[in-house]
């Protein structure tokens, strides 16, 4: 990592593709395998709430947020400080940066070990389905990505939930695997820009994103001829069940790995059951919607 080579490495949400936060050649390395485009910027992995203060200014609201929830899967995008070392390209020329201190032991291990922060996405080619698996980053970059850690399947499932803490209450950017109920209750309300957990919002996320081959829909009852029903709750009929008893935690950490296992070619289409709008549902729904759009409609 130091000679500004890239690592895949496991976190609590989903493996990242790790690179030296400051080497821009590194950072620009990262872009070039999940070609993605550059207006896209990347989450900074720090030990924790002192290595993030060398790269932003903690705002007192931040500070809160980060003692109540690190480790855990939740990313403070934040101003960068004036004497900030880490590529402008990481940040794709804004003036913010985005933190996160990962709960996984070898993460952890990793950016002490290497004394660097790592900006790191999900592992995976641009718009395809993240990795919660070393073989998921395996099948997907093969050769051009030689360095994988491996530690097993993320517990959490789904990429960490993004607030923009730079003001107070601070901006929800993304529903991911923290979630928002739990944050209000530590700092009270946080602004919602729009209700709706499918619009995007971060700069650079596109609409189709997460996305299988097969064709997805949403809102399921039943499979059509040569569907999979992909199961919430109690479903005999369903190909896999994201969780037979209808727990959203656990239907997180099955989203992807779920949606990688019926992507195999032989369904027609994905059909998946309703999911609740409640706690890790917002994040769940908002990955399904944009694996179910299709860029002609
Ligand atoms: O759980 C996660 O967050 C995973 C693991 C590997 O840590 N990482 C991840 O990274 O999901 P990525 O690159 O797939 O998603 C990062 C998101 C992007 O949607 C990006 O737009 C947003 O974070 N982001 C990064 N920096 C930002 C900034 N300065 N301002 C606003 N949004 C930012
Ligand atoms: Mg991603």
């Amino acid at each position: 990592m130091r000679q500004g080579k890239l690592v895949a490495f496991p976190t609590e949400t989903v493996y990242g593709l790790g690179a030296d936060a400051t080497n821009d050649k590194a950072v620009a390395g990262i872009y070039a395998l999940k070609g993605r485009p550059t207006f896209n910027p990347l989450i900074a992995h720090v030990t924790g709430p002192d290595m993030a203060g060398r790269y932003v200014e903690v705002t007192p609201l931040a500070q809160k947020l980060m003692d109540a929830f690190w480790p855990g899967p939740l990313t403070l995008v934040l101003k960068r400080r004036k004497d900030c070392p880490v590529s402008l390209l990481a940040s794709a020329g804004l003036e913010t940066l985005a933190v996160r201190c990962p709960k996984n032991k070898v993460a952890q291990d990793l950016i002490a070990t290497a004394d660097l922060p790592i900006v790191a996405p999900s592992a995976n080619t641009s718009g395809q389905i993240s990795p919660t698996t070393a073989d998921h980053v395996k099948n997907d970059f093969g050769d051009r990505c030689p360095f994988v850690l491996d530690d097993g399947p993320c517990p959490v499932g789904v990429e960490s939930t993004i607030l923009l803490a730079t003001q107070n209450p601070p901006v929800l950017l993304r529903y991911g695997g923290l979630a928002i109920e739990e944050i209000e209750t530590v700092i009270g309300p946080v602004i919602r820009p729009n209700s709706d957990p499918t619009t995007p919002q971060s700069p650079g996320q596109m609409k189709s994103h997460y996305a299988p081959k097969t064709p997805l829909r949403m809102n399921a009852t039943s499979a059509d001829e040569g569907e999979a029903l992909l199961g919430f709750g109690p479903a005999p009929e369903a190909v896999l069940n994201l969780s037979p008893r209808g727990d959203l935690t656990e239907a997180a950490a099955n989203l992807f790995a779920m949606m990688h296992q019926l992507d195999n070619g032989r369904w027609k289409g994905i059909a998946v059951m309703p999911i609740p709008l409640r706690g890790l549902g917002y994040a769940i729904n908002d990955r399904l919607k944009r694996a179910s759009y299709k860029k002609d409609e």
